[in-house]
Formats: structure tokens, C-alpha cells, sequence
């Protein structure tokens, strides 16, 4: 069952049923300030930093599903109803919500009055606007009274939902003509406040939630909106909110309409006030003043517009399957960028306040987004590097505001070192910026072990060879890239950490997969290397790498498949021999894709048994049989119901991985029949079962052992977003950069006999046309350059704006 279509013109997904399966949320803003918004107008804004920079309250978890957020209340006599139908749930005659992107429009009708909702956050500001047009489309006069609601965060949202003992106190605000000043806890420590605003005057307004709700009331029902009038309420302590009232008498056909903007502003210190008590008004007002008329909002749209029409010409393909061309042309470009800005901090289903920036995380988020936004990229790789400890390891997360990693929870975790070559590496591909690696970054955030950037890939590498165990096999450490592998903590109480409790970096417990990475990604360090001309090293490093692969075939193969791991106790896990637990994703995905056995017959077995093992019709699960009792030894990943996340759930960030593999070994239809079966757009039609948006990838679906196969859970803030980026472009469609040059390689399905691709590559446009005269899968017959036929090899657009490339397979 569908909720809505896809609207590929305007790049748009409509929703026109609000009862999605779930919130389908949407996110608003590109650099700083951001919100996230659900179909029925529900979310929450920050600035930067979601946990330490909260504006506006979200009660997770909380029931009735998703009350907190932007909404519009209408009062039409005794009638009180939302344009988003939540949070009053008053049944509407029509309502859309369009989601784009990074703006919403949410359009309800009830009694022939239209109210719109049009949301997004401009470039470069820090406010969320919101213009809501009235219209009355009956033939009657109408008299309604319309009200806006936020309810403020008071910043840190951690401290917001715990410290109730402190918290009750310290709300304030400041209230001019229609604005509302957030300023809690500006008097001590703070620069910044926010403020909600309207562009008009305003009948009434509220800044507590008590006079606007009514103690006991209930956003289905606020007290203000039944009364038809605000309270002019100031408040002090309990909950700031802000809310306005507009009374309308609106003729036939008559509109009216309306921009509040939540905006964020940060005050130099020495200005903080203009009198005791009062604070400085003077940049929100500037910032108001550049959002006050319809021209101003519309041109801030236009700039989004035109900003994303630009970010996706880079890369635009044209297949006959409309499906693939949404994805990779808008969706999934799309939510490569999300992810980007988010790692895993904020989502519906990662609170914002549980974790920063993941170190692996924003490293692999880089691979979607790189070339798109390569300025950007860079500084991010700069910002993880700073945060690598000068043996070589890393912090698992970092704080976007700080920037400094996060010692609660510390390193360890063995695969996050070489991300840090992975990242850089596809970052050089793209740009050609070998600079980069002279950069000085800090180690540990401090300045006086600052090094260059080469260094710090130099260390990760060695990173892994100083933690080799008993099997020459990379140690694992608190987990590796499954952080749900815990085979040293041994946590036994409810309580304990699953990855920082007991030894947790042991000395024996080994992980294959970690040698998989080291053998791919400590290839593209060799490659880097020799570019370099540093000839010796490059030498050693591969001789280190090739030692590597045979120490896989040696000890992590498994008969029919690659192990997982060696556990603390020198058993194996991911075996034939294993009673649970016999098969692994990862290893498989990352060895193949390493290279490792595609010329010896090893990866093709692995892949056959990977089809015969962990295939479903909803994607490929993590591992089978799924662990049914809990194991001391394998931690967090036997924790979970069989089915569930890294317990045999279809962990959708690594079947790409397989995908690459399947394109490694030519297997294009293969490919993308398993391309298919994960892709969010391709399950619009059982939307009632997967329940997660249609158009981004979700981090898990309920594999073959869970009562629930097939549903989602997760969506957004995924590494999926990114793998299945490259591994559509790059594996299939056959675009990969490379240090001179762009290649084209595609495996594709047999059936495909043309595709174009457009593909900004370091200032030059290439329009490639794929041929493919004699069905095959994979393998080029020739290339063709403005005509002229070319070798083998990547191709090369000598400073030229544009070139053309004709690509026959065959
Ligand atoms: C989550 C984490 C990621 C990890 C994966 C598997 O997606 O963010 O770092 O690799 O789970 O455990
Ligand atoms: C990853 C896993 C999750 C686990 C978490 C621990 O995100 O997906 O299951 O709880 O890591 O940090």
C-alpha cells in the first residue's frame, strides 16, 4: 500500500495520507541550523549540535506519536484543527504534504478553508521559516482565529529532560510586538538566545506553557486555542514557549498569510546587553528583517532551489528504469548529504543527545557526498583527523560543536583507523588535492603534536599492524566495524556497557573482516604512496598488505566462506563449526571487495553460500542462523531477538558491500536484483510492511527470523545511504574516479542496452552513453572520447569544460 508518489519533476515525494506507517520525516537546512520535520508538521530544530544546542523540545518515544513540533492551530467556531491533522487529529476534507529538498509544504483543508504550511531554512541563516497562507474558499465570510507553537528547549537536552530541579527555574524571555526572545540562561553563560517571530502584529501571544495549554491540557486541546485568544503570558521558569494569535475575518476567496521564523542568533559578548537585563536585539532583528516580506521568503527559496538544482547536476543519470533515476538523481544524493551533516547524531530515532559525530560513521559518509561538496569534505577529513590519538587510533565519536573527541566512550574499536584512508582517498580521487595531505593536523586535538595528513594515514595503517594476534589476523579491540561484536567485554549486568566493560581490548580476539579493510584500503595507502614517489615505503606497505590477503586465505577462510572472527578464547566465529552464528555478512563483503580470492575461486564460493545462507526477498541478512540465547563471549549481537539488527537483521549498510562484490565478479543482474531489494523507492508498494519513508534508506529491516520480516526501522542516519551511492554508481553504473582521471567500468544487467550519465568530474562535465549492443554484464569493447577512440584506462578531459565519452561494452 502507498501513502503518496514520488513527483520526480519537482524532485518532490507527496504524501496524501497522513496515517503514514511511521512519522515520514524530512530535514530542513544545509549547514548549521537545523530541523527535522515530520509529515504532520512534528520535529525539532538546533543549531549545530543537537544535544547541546536543542531550541525546541521533542519528547521521544512519547505517546500520542510525535505531538512536538511546528504546528498550526486553527479555530473555525467550535471547530480546532491542524493543517498537518497532528497534533488534534480532527479528520481533514484534503491535506498534502510535500516534502522536498530541504523544505516542506503541508497544505490541510477543512470547511472550504486551506491553510498552507510552507517550511525551510534558508542558506546561510540561521531560522526556520514557515509562511502559512489562509484562504477561504467558500462562498461565505469566515471568522477563524489561527495560533503558531513552539515549545523552547532550554538548550542542552540532555539537562532539558533531567535536571527538572534546576531546569524549572531558569526559563526567560523578552517579548516585542510579535517577538518572542528565548532567552534562558543568556544572563550567565550564554551569548545566544532565539527567537520566534511574525511578520505581522499579532491579536494575542504566549511565552508559557501552562497559560497557552492550561496546566492539565494537552496539545490536542491547548487551552488558548479553545478560549480563541492567548494569554499575553510572560514566563518565568517552568516552560518558555512561544506562541502567537492572529483573528481573522476572512471574505470569500479572500487570504491571508503569514511568516514566522524561529531563528537562532549568537551575540558578541561584550554586546550581550543594551540595558540590565535587557539583551541586544539589534543582529535578531537583522536577521528578521532579511525574512520580513513574500519577495525576501521567495527569493530565499529560489537560492535553496537553485543551490540543490546545481549540487545535482554533478551527477545525473538517465536510465529507462525511473526508479534508479529517482534515487540517484535526487533521493539518495540527497540523504548522502543528510547523513553528512548528521553522522548518527539526530533523527526520529537517534535522540540527538546520545552521540556526536561516529568516527567510522562521518568517515564512510564521505564516500556518497565527496563530490558534491569536495570544500566541504575536506574540512570535515580535517576535523576527524584532529581527533586521531598519536598511536594511530581514534576516538569512536566526536562533538560537532567541540570538535573534540569523546572520552566516555574513548577508542579501540580497530577498523575506525583505516575509514581515515578511506575517506582520504576517495577525497584525492575525486579533487586531484594532493595538498591536502601536507595540511598539519592536530593529533588528540592538541597543536604541539600536530602533524601532516599523510602521517595520520601512515599511523592508521600501522595502526593494524601493531595490533596483530595469535593468527597474524588484525585485533579486534571493543568491535570492529559491528560494534555489536563485543568478544571482549563480557558484560553481565544489566547496566554494563556492552563495549568499554571488562578487558574489552583483549589480545586475542581477532577480526577478519578488520583484514579485509586493511588489505583494500592498505592498497589505495600504497597507491597513495607510490604517487608520492615515497617508492620504499609503497613497497612495504604492500608487501604488508599482500601478507595480509594470504593470512586471510590462511586463517580466516572457512571451507565455504570467509570467517568473521576469532574470539577471546582463540574460537572461531562465523564457522561451519559454530552451532549459531555459521555465516557472516561483513567478511564476505569486505574480503571480495578487497580483492582477496576472486582470482583463487575463494570470493565466488563465498557468494554462492552467502546466496544460499543469508538471501531473503527483503535483502540480505547479517548472519545465520540467528544467536537464540545469549553469549557472554559475542556481546550486544546475541542480546537481540533473532531478526533484530546485528542479530540476523537485514543490516542495510552492508549489502552494498555484497553488491560490490557481485559487481566484482561481473555479475550485473546479480547486482541489481539485490540493488532492488533494499532500495527504499523499490518498496513504495508495501509501504504498510517496511512502514519506513519511501525515499531514504533505513539502517534495518526485520530478516527472515523476526516475526515482523520485512519492516524498517531507523530510516535516514545510515551508512546505507552512502554505500549504496557508490556502489550504484561506482559498481554498477561504472563511474569511478581515479588520481588521473575518471573510468568507466559498469556492471550492469544484461538487459540494459543504454544509459547517459552526466558527471561533473574536477571542473570538467563529462556526458558519457553507455552501450551495450550484446547484453553483456560487464567488460568494455571500446571508449570514445568527442569521437576520437581512446585506451583503456581513466579518461582524461585536459582542461576542457565539457567532453563526451561514447562507451561501447562488450
Ligand atoms: C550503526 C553504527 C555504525 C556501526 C553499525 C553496525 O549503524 O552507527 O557505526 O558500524 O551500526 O554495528
Ligand atoms: C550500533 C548498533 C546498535 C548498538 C550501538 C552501540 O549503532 O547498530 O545496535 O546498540 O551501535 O553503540
Amino acid at each position: 500500500m502507498k501513502y503518496g508518489h514520488f513527483d520526480d519533476l519537482k524532485r518532490e515525494y507527496v504524501i496524501d495520507n497522513y496515517r503514514t506507517p511511521l512519522p515520514w520525516i524530512n530535514y530542513l537546512g544545509s549547514d548549521s541550523f537545523f530541523t527535522l520535520l515530520s509529515n504532520t508538521a512534528g520535529g525539532y530544530s538546533f543549531y549545530k549540535d543537537a544535544r547541546l544546542r536543542r531550541i525546541t523540545r521533542y519528547r521521544y518515544n512519547n505517546l500520542p506519536l510525535d505531538q512536538d513540533g511546528f504546528h498550526i492551530y486553527v479555530k473555525d467556531n467550535d471547530i480546532i484543527w491542524n493543517p498537518g491533522w497532528q497534533p488534534v487529529q480532527e479528520e481533514l476534507d484534503e491535506y498534502q504534504c510535500r516534502h522536498g529538498l530541504g523544505y516542506s509544504v503541508i497544505n490541510g483543508k477543512k470547511n472550504k478553508l486551506s491553510v498552507k504550511q510552507e517550511l525551510y531554512v534558508p542558506m546561510n541563516d540561521n531560522i526556520l521559516l514557515d509562511r502559512v497562507t489562509v484562504t477561504n474558499e467558500g462562498n461565505e465570510d469566515k471568522t477563524v482565529d489561527l495560533f503558531s507553537f513552539v515549545e523552547f528547549c532550554l538548550w542542552d537536552a540532555m539537562d532539558d529532560s533531567s535536571n527538572f530541579q534546576r531546569n524549572y527555574s531558569t526559563g526567560e524571555v523578552e517579548v516585542v510586538g510579535s517577538a518572542i526572545y528565548h532567552k534562558t540562561e543568556y544572563r550567565e553563560r550564554r551569548n545566544h538566545y532565539a527567537v520566534f517571530y511574525a511578520n505581522r502584529p499579532v491579536d494575542s501571544f504566549d511565552t508559557s506553557r501552562d497559560s497557552f495549554m492550561g496546566v492539565y491540557g494537552s496539545p490536542r486541546q491547548p487551552q488558548a486555542v479553545v478560549n480563541g485568544s492567548c494569554g499575553n503570558s510572560i514566563a518565568h521558569g517552568w516552560q518558555p514557549v512561544g506562541a502567537h494569535h492572529f483573528h481573522l475575518e476572512l471574505k470569500p476567496q479572500e487570504t491571508f498569510s503569514v511568516i514566522i521564523g524561529l531563528g537562532y542568533v549568537e551575540v558578541p559578548v561584550a554586546e550581550k546587553f543594551v540595558a540590565p537585563g535587557v539583551i541586544n536585539k539589534k543582529y535578531a532583528e537583522d536577521l528578521m528583517n532579511r525574512y520580513s516580506s513574500d519577495e525576501q521568503f521567495d527569493e530565499g527559496m529560489n537560492r535553496l532551489r537553485r543551490f540543490w538544482d546545481e549540487l545535482l547536476s554533478r551527477f545525473e543519470v538517465r536510465t529507462d528504469n525511473d526508479v534508479v533515476n529517482r534515487m540517484v538523481n535526487i533521493w539518495n544524493a540527497y540523504q548522502c548529504m543528510v547523513t553528512f551533516n548528521m553522522s548518527r547524531s539526530a533523527s526520529y530515532y537517534e535522540s540527538g543527545i546520545g552521540r556526536g559525530m561516529g568516527f567510522r560513521d562521518s568517515c564512510q559518509d564521505l564516500l556518497g557526498f565527496v563530490h558534491m561538496i569536495p570544500e566541504r569534505a575536506r574540512e570535515r577529513i580535517l576535523d576527524i583527523a584532529a581527533t586521531q590519538k598519536e598511536d594511530g587510533g581514534a576516538y569512536h565519536q566526536y562533538q560537532p560543536l567541540t570538535k573534540k573527541g569523546n572520552s566516555d566512550i574513548g577508542g579501540g574499536f580497530n577498523d575506525d583507523p583505516l575509514w581515515l584512508i578511506a575517506c582520504t582517498d576517495a577525497y584525492i580521487r575525486e579533487t586531484g588535492d594532493w595538498d591536502i595531505l601536507n595540511e598539519m593536523v592536530d593529533f588528540d586535538n592538541n597543536p604541539e603534536v600536530a602533524a601532516p595528513l599523510l602521517e595520520h594515514l601512515r599511523r592508521s595503517f600501522n595502526y593494524t599492524l601493531n595490533n596483530l594476534g595469535p593468527n597474524k589476523l588484525p585485533l579486534i579491540g571493543r568491535a570492529d566495524w559491528n560494534d555489536c561484536l563485543n568478544l571482549n567485554c563480557f558484560s553481565e549486568h544489566p547496566g554494563e556497557s556492552f563495549q568499554i566493560t571488562g578487558p574489552s581490548e583483549g589480545p586475542v580476539a581477532e577480526s577478519v573482516f578488520i583484514a579485509g579493510m586493511f588489505v583494500k584500503y592498505g592498497r589505495d595507502y600504497a597507491s597513495i604512496l607510490k604517487h608520492l614517489g615515497i617508492n620504499d615505503e609503497a613497497e612495504k606497505a604492500t608487501e604488508a598488505v599482500e601478507r595480509m590477503a594470504e593470512t586471510v586465505l590462511d586463517k580466516g577462510w572457512d571451507g565455504q566462506w570467509f570467517l568473521r572472527a576469532y574470539d577471546a578464547f582463540g574460537q572461531k566465529i562465523g564457522s561451519d563449526e559454530c552451532d549459531e552464528g555459521k555465516i557472516f555478512i561483513e567478511p564476505q563483503g569486505m574480503c571480495i571487495m578487497a580483492g582477496i580470492g576472486v582470482e583463487t575461486g575463494e570470493a565466488q564460493k563465498a557468494l554462492d553460500s552467502v546466496k544460499e545462507r543469508l538471501d531473503t526477498k527483503y535483502g540480505i541478512v547479517l548472519l545465520n542462523p540467528a544467536y537464540t540465547t545469549y553469549r557472554l563471549n559475542l556481546g550486544e549481537i546475541s542480546s537481540y531477538p533473532p531478526g533484530y539488527k546485528e542479530n540476523a537483521g537485514i543490516f542495510c549498510h552492508n549489502n552494498p558491500w555484497i553488491i560490490f562484490a557481485e559487481t566484482i565478479m561481473g555479475h550485473g543482474d546479480r547486482a541489481f536484483e539485490l540493488y532492488k531489494k533494499t532500495c527504499p523507492a523499490f518498496l513504495e508498494d508495501i509501504s504498510e510492511i517496511h512502514r519506513t519513508e519511501p525515499y531514504a534508506y533505513c539502517q534495518m529491516v526485520a530478516g527472515k527470523d523476526a516475526p515482523t520480516f520485512g519492516e524498517g526501522k531507523n530510516s535516514w542516519l545510515t551508512g546505507t545511504a552512502a554505500w549504496t551511492f557508490t556502489v550504484l554508481t561506482e559498481g554498477m553504473l561504472g563511474i569511478k574516479p581515479d588520481y588521473d582521471g575518471l573510468t568507466v567500468d559498469p556492471c550492469i544487467p544484461h538487459d540494459v542496452r543504454e544509459y547517459k550519465i552526466n558527471r561533473m568530474f574536477r571542473n570538467t562535465m563529462y556526458h558519457i552513453t553507455v552501450k551495450n549492443p550484446d547484453g553483456v554484464e560487464k567488460g568494455v569493447k571500446s571508449i570514445r572520447v568527442n569521437g576520437t577512440e581512446v585506451p583503456a584506462g581513466a579518461i582524461r578531459a585536459n582542461g576542457a569544460s565539457e567532453i563526451e565519452v561514447e562507451v561501447i561494452m562488450g
